[in-house]
C-alpha cells in the first residue's frame, strides 16, 4: 500500500497531484468516505463510473443545495454563490445558461477563430526575440485573458485586473497571491471579489446606456421571467465568466507543455505533423492536465453509488483527475498518447447540465497557442521546475521559466 496523501492538505498539491493516492482509492474503494478537518466529511468519487453518474443526475446530486466547493460555506456566502449558474440546479440553471450560451456556441467560436489565431501570434511575438520568458504569465495566461476580455466587453487595457482578481480569489490559500497580509484567505478572496463587483457594476451601467455586441450587454438587457437581472446577479455572472474562462485554460496550457517536456517522443511526433495531430493531442493534454480537480455536489435523496449507501444530506466530491486515469475506461491511462482514441475525458465535466460552457472556446484557444509555440519555438525547454499553486481545487501552475532560440516577430506590434 503506498503512503496515502491527505487530500485536504493543500501542501500536498504544491508538490504535485497525488496520483498514487487517487489510484489506490480508485482501485480499492472508488466511493470513499473522506474525513475533513473542521468539516463534516464527504464521499470522494474516484472512478469514472461514479463521477459521470453523479455529474449526469442533477436531481439527486445538487449543485445548488450546498454549492460546488467541498468546504461548507457561511449562509450569506452560500446565498450569494447560488446566484452563479454554476451553483444552480435545473430548471433555474437552464434559464440562466440560455442567456449567455449563444456567445459560446460552436458557430460563434468559429467566427472568433481568426482573431484568436492573430492574438496568439502577437503573444509569441512579445517574447520571441528574448529567448526566455515565464511560460505561465507571458504565454499561457495571455490568450484566455485577451479573449474573455473581448467576449465580455472589458477593454484590453483592463485585462490584467481580471488576471489579478481571479488569482487572488482562486489562489487565496497560496502565499504568493495573498496581497492582503494579515487577512485570512476567505477574507482576502472576498476583498478581491468586491473590487471585481465594483468594476462589473460600472461596466454594466455603461452598457445599459450604450449596448454593444458583448456578453455584458446581453446580460444587462436580458430578462428572466419578465424581470431584468439584479445588480448582484450581473456581478456574479461577470465573476463566473472572468474566472472560469482564464484560470482553467492558462493551467491546461502549462500542463500540456509540461507533458510534452516529459514525453519528448510524443512531442517530436506532434511537431512533425502539427496540422494532422494537434486536435487529438489537445484532447490528450486535457485528459492529462485537468485544471479543475474536483467539484462538489450535495445528495438530495438516499442513493446507492458504487455499492455505498449514501444518505440524503451528505456531500460528494467528483475527482475529475482521478476519473481520467481510470484503467477501466482508458487503456494504459498513465501513458501520454497524443493519438489516443477514443478519449472521452471528464475534464470539462461528465456530460451533465453544467458541462463546461467554454469547452469550444478553450479548444480554439489551445489550438491557436500551441500551433504558435510549437512551430515558432520548437526547442522551447524549461530552465527550472514549475511553481505549483497551493490548492486542492485548481490544479494550478504559477510560474514555469523557459528558454528557446530567439526568432523574429511576424505579427506586427504586440498589444
Ligand atoms: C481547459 C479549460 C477549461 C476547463 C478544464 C474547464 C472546466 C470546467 C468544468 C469541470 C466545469 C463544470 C462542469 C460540470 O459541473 O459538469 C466548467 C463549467 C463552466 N465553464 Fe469551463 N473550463 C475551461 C474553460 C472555460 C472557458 C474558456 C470558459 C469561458 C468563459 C468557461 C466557462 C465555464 C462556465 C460558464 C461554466 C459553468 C457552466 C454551467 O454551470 O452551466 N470554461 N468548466
Amino acid at each position: 500500500m503506498p503512503e496515502l496523501a491527505d487530500l485536504n492538505d493543500l501542501d500536498v498539491f504544491v508538490e504535485g497531484v497525488p496520483h498514487d493516492t487517487f489510484t489506490y482509492w480508485r482501485e480499492h474503494d472508488p466511493v470513499h468516505w473522506t474525513e475533513e478537518p473542521g468539516g463534516r466529511g464527504y464521499w470522494s468519487l474516484f472512478d469514472y463510473e461514479s463521477v459521470t453518474a453523479a455529474n449526469r443526475d442533477a436531481s439527486t446530486f445538487s449543485s445548488e443545495e450546498g454549492g460546488t466547493l467541498i468546504r461548507d460555506l457561511e449562509p450569506d456566502q452560500l446565498e450569494m454563490n447560488r446566484m452563479i449558474m454554476l451553483n444552480m440546479d435545473p430548471p433555474k440553471h437552464t434559464r440562466y445558461r440560455l442567456l449567455v450560451s449563444k456567445g459560446f456556441s460552436p458557430k460563434h467560436i468559429r467566427a472568433l477563430e481568426a482573431a484568436i489565431d492573430e492574438q496568439a501570434t502577437k503573444i509569441v511575438d512579445a517574447v520571441i526575440e528574448r529567448g526566455e520568458c515565464d511560460f505561465v504569465t507571458e504565454l499561457a495566461a495571455e490568450l484566455p485573458l485577451q479573449v474573455i476580455a473581448d467576449i465580455m466587453g472589458v477593454p484590453q487595457a483592463d485585462r490584467h485586473l481580471l488576471f489579478e482578481w481571479s488569482n487572488r480569489m482562486v489562489g487565496a490559500d497560496d502565499p504568493e497571491y495573498q496581497t492582503d497580509t494579515g487577512t485570512d484567505p476567505a477574507e482576502a478572496a472576498g476583498n478581491a471579489q468586491m473590487e471585481l463587483f465594483a468594476y462589473a457594476s460600472a461596466l454594466a451601467q455603461d452598457r445599459l446606456a450604450n449596448p454593444q455586441d458583448d456578453v455584458i450587454s446581453s446580460i444587462v438587457h436580458a430578462e428572466i421571467d419578465g424581470d431584468r437581472l439584479t445588480e448582484m446577479e450581473v456581478n456574479v455572472f461577470f465573476l463566473l465568466l472572468a474566472v472560469a474562462g482564464n484560470e482553467t485554460t492558462r493551467n491546461l496550457t502549462a500542463h500540456g507543455m509540461q507533458a510534452l517536456f516529459d514525453h519528448p517522443g510524443e512531442r517530436a511526433k506532434l511537431q512533425a505533423d502539427l496540422d494532422g495531430r494537434l486536435a487529438p493531442a489537445i484532447e490528450e493534454m486535457l485528459r492529462w492536465g485537468v485544471p479543475v480537480l474536483n467539484f462538489r455536489r450535495s445528495v438530495m435523496k438516499d442513493v446507492v453509488l458504487g455499492g455505498k449507501e449514501i444518505p440524503a444530506g451528505d456531500k460528494v466530491a467528483l475527482w475529475y483527475m482521478s476519473a481520467n486515469r481510470d484503467a477501466k475506461v482508458f487503456a494504459d491511462p498513465f501513458t501520454f498518447d497524443i493519438g489516443r482514441s477514443p478519449n472521452d475525458h471528464v475534464t470539462f465535466g461528465g456530460r451533465g447540465p453544467h458541462f463546461c460552457l467554454g469547452a469550444n472556446l478553450a479548444r480554439a484557444e489551445l489550438r491557436a497557442i500551441f500551433r504558435e509555440i510549437l512551430s515558432r519555438m520548437p526547442d522551447l525547454q524549461p530552465t527550472a521546475p514549475p511553481a505549483r499553486l497551493r490548492s486542492n481545487f485548481i490544479n494550478g501552475v504559477k510560474h514555469m521559466p523557459v528558454e528557446f532560440t530567439p526568432g523574429p516577430r511576424v505579427g506586427g506590434v504586440a498589444t
